[in-house]
């Protein structure tokens, strides 16, 4: 199907069920390090936004095929409504949020890596993929020396400058997606001239104006001008639906979740 970066990406059947296989095929060191440490992080995840591993050998990584395609694939046919949008948007929150609970931070939330189960765009049809360039807490190393870089259309510019580990600059990366989902491009079409500081040169807010100011939040350049966690920018996109008049988005396992936070505190 694909190859890139050393792993080979291919769909297949196994046992009568359609899976997803990753395969290492280049074994130089840093590139077995980032397929191991994708492995690692996986193998501790556990979440239904999350596309879960399956089996794993030393070469192999064997996920449940998704059908529906990705994010990317249904941004060529053009923008999403706002209420699409923000339910992208939210469901990838639930994820995010999960993965920040378990000390994860993603580090290349983009289009190519969300599918959207049977092709839904609704909160609970998100599905987060590829842990490559992940950083784990609980992991003694971290593997990425800043050499590989992935888009910077949804990187944060601290992590352009190699700051690693800070759950905000995924909330970034979620914000320029939001902008992606309603524009039908991204925020800064020169990003990398944004990330380096040479310019300020945005595309005007898309969508309704009381989105705007959650997306001026999320792609400050200054982290300390974000929403400081996952709850809070799902709060900002909540309370905008309702101003707009959408329904409420929330689903069960959201539920499960605050109910759960809330007998802990
Ligand atoms: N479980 C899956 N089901 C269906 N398609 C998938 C699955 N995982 C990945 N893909 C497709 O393969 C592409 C590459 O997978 P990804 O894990 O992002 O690897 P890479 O590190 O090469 O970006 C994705 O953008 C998506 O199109
Ligand atoms: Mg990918």
């Amino acid at each position: 199907m694909a190859h890139r970066g050393g792993v080979l990406c291919e769909s297949a059947r196994w046992q009568g069920l359609p899976i997803f296989v990753k395969t290492l095929v280049v074994d130089d060191a840093e590139t077995r390090d980032r397929f191991r440490h994708e492995c690692r992080v996986l193998m501790g995840l556990n979440h239904p936004g999350i596309v879960p591993l399956l089996a794993v050998t030393s070469s192999q990584m064997i996920f449940p095929f998704v059908e529906g395609g990705t994010l990317r694939d249904r941004l060529e046919t053009g923008p999403l409504n706002p209420d699409e949008s923000t339910a992208v948007a939210l469901g990838l929150l639930d994820s995010v949020g999960y993965l920040h609970s378990q000390g994860v931070t993603h580090h290349d939330l983009k289009p190519e890596n969300i599918l959207l189960s049977g092709g839904q765009l609704s909160r609970e049809a998100v599905r987060v993929i590829d842990f490559g360039m992940s950083h784990a807490r609980s992991l003694p190393q971290d593997i990425h020396s800043g050499t590989r870089m992935g888009t910077p259309h949804f990187m944060a510019p601290e992590q352009f400058y190699g700051v690693r580990g800070d759950p905000r600059s995924d909330l970034y990366s979620v914000g320029a997606l939001l902008f992606d989902c309603l524009a039908g491009y991204p925020p800064f079409e020169d990003a990398l001239g944004w990330l380096a500081g040479i310019h300020s040169d945005r595309a005007p807010w898309p969508g309704p104006d009381v989105l705007h100011p959650i997306m001026a939040a999320a792609l400050s350049r200054d982290l300390a001008e974000r929403p400081a966690s996952v709850l809070e920018l799902q709060g900002a996109l909540e309370a905008a639906r309702q101003q707009l008049g959408l329904p409420p988005t929330l689903w069960t396992h959201a539920l499960d979740r605050r109910r759960g936070s809330t007998t802990c505190h």
